[in-house]
């Protein structure tokens, strides 16, 4: 069986991996992949959002399935194009991606249906957005619309910083098309936990739950990024608090989405917040997510492939999906230091041969045959133990091992859970 594979970050290297255990795998094309990603797949630089460059290489090799799980290609209608060349594909269709493609889409499917979020308001003016502003309690929080790779969130604290992000999206257009529309909600406080969840529009199984560290510096402080670790479980997410997440909101959303004629297949990404009146959903997401991909998939017990094929034949209901319940993940990211600002690249990356199976590379390039840093988030150290302390210092002993010029990483990676743990 030959798989296709789109996306080039460290996501996209663990599902690689993970795949690449089931014996009836032959060839894996990572398109574009990155330098890392090549050893474990054939990479062809066919860009992610390529789709009309992805079907004519689809339709030129033997592929016999297709994975997509980064955002732009599903919003952009990837899965679509793929399976109307008779590919199946795990992922969800451009009509079903909409559920992170539009957080205006996404609030009003959770107001309709009763899922509980953030109160919110929608506008397309700006001076109605400006007007609403002024009676309502700070911090307050301000979206872009569409896509804006999770940098189009602001927490403003007070009045002028709130009407500052409006005009910055709606007027001087950082954000591009996505400031168009710009949702205002509620401030809401909590822990964070990420669910990962596998549905094939009839069952929902959702992954074993982590936790993200968004921003960029120790103690959560910096600018936002794409997450700079993870660990998994989420000791916040109790069995309980699961019992209620699946009953008020995997499910209602699972239904909302067959009710609107948008079903969704695929793996969907639950942001959560456990707020002081029951678990709330920050954000829906279309896919896996990176860096939480990172430590879920070294948990899973079951054949990934066999799970996705499942999905994609709405029969998951007939798989188990089996997680290692009794051990712990930490993903820690070495990233170029500046990201997610500027950053130099092309300084040479070196990581013991032990190691590599701990390694998922995200931002790299093979240059002269060396592997060298290329993006701002390099690449993920995992590791899995009984506890998560053990797997904590696993990972950065690994680290320590690791090296390549102004490699940055937070050394706080799993401190929060710890903490939530020992309470
Ligand atoms: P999002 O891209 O919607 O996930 O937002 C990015 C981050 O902003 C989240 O992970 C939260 O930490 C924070 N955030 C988003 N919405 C809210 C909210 N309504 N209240 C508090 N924090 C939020
Ligand atoms: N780690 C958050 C995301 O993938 O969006």
């Amino acid at each position: 069986m030959n798989v296709l594979v789109i996306g080039s970050g460290g996501r996209e290297h663990a599902v690689i991996k993970s795949i690449k255990k089931n014996p009836a795998v032959e060839t894996i094309w990572c398109l574009p992949g990155n330098g890392g990603i090549a050893a474990d797949a054939v990479c062809v630089d066919i860009g992610a959002k390529d789709i009309d460059g992805i079907v004519k290489f689809a339709s030129e090799n033997p592929v016999d399935y297709a994975i997509v799980t980064p955002d732009d290609p599903l919003v952009l209608g990837c899965v679509d194009a793929l399976s109307a060349i008779g590919i199946p594909c795990f992922g969800p269709d451009k009509k079903a991606a909409i559920i992170e493609g539009s957080k205006a889409f996404s609030k009003d499917l959770m107001k309709k249906y009763s899922i509980p979020t953030a109160a919110y308001e929608i506008f397309d003016d700006m001076d109605k957005a400006i007007a609403y502003l002024q009676d309502k309690e700070m911090p307050i929080v301000i979206k872009a619309d569409g896509l804006a790779l999770g940098k189009g969130v602001i927490i403003a604290e007070t009045l002028a910083e709130a009407e500052d992000a409006v005009r910055s999206m709606m007027a001087d257009k950082v954000f591009g098309a996505s400031g168009d529309h710009v949702v205002i909600e509620e401030f809401l406080t909590g822990p964070e936990v990420s669910v990962l969840a596998f549905t094939d529009g009839k069952v929902v199984v959702p992954m074993v739950s982590s936790m993200d560290h968004k921003r960029a510096h120790d103690n959560d402080e910096g600018l936002n990024t794409g997450g700079m670790g993870t660990v998994a479980p989420n000791p916040y997410y109790t069995a309980e608090i699961a019992d209620e997440c699946m009953k008020t909101i995997f499910i209602p959303t699972m239904k909302a989405m067959n009710a609107e004629g948008r079903t969704f297949k695929g793996c969907l990404y639950f942001g959560l917040m456990l707020t002081p009146k029951g678990p709330k959903v920050i954000e829906y997401n279309c896919r896996f997510g990176d860096p939480e991909t990172q430590v879920v998939l070294p948990l899973l017990e079951s054949d990934l492939l066999t799970v996705m094929q499942a999905v994609t034949e709405e029969r998951l209901s007939e798989i188990e999906v089996k997680f290692a319940t009794d051990k712990s993940a930490c993903c820690v990211i070495m990233a170029s230091a500046g990201y997610p600002q500027s950053y130099e690249k092309g300084f040479e990356i070196t990581i013991p041969a032990d190691l590599s199976d701990s390694v998922y590379v995200a931002g790299a390039a093979i240059k002269d045959g060396k592997l060298v840093n290329s993006g701002g988030r390099v690449l993920g150290v995992t590791s899995v133990a009984d506890t998560l302390p053990e797997a904590i210092a696993a990972s950065y002993n690994k680290v320590g091992k690791i090296h390549f010029d102004n490699a940055y990483c937070r050394k706080d990676i799993g401190q929060r859970a710890l903490k939530a743990l020992n309470k």
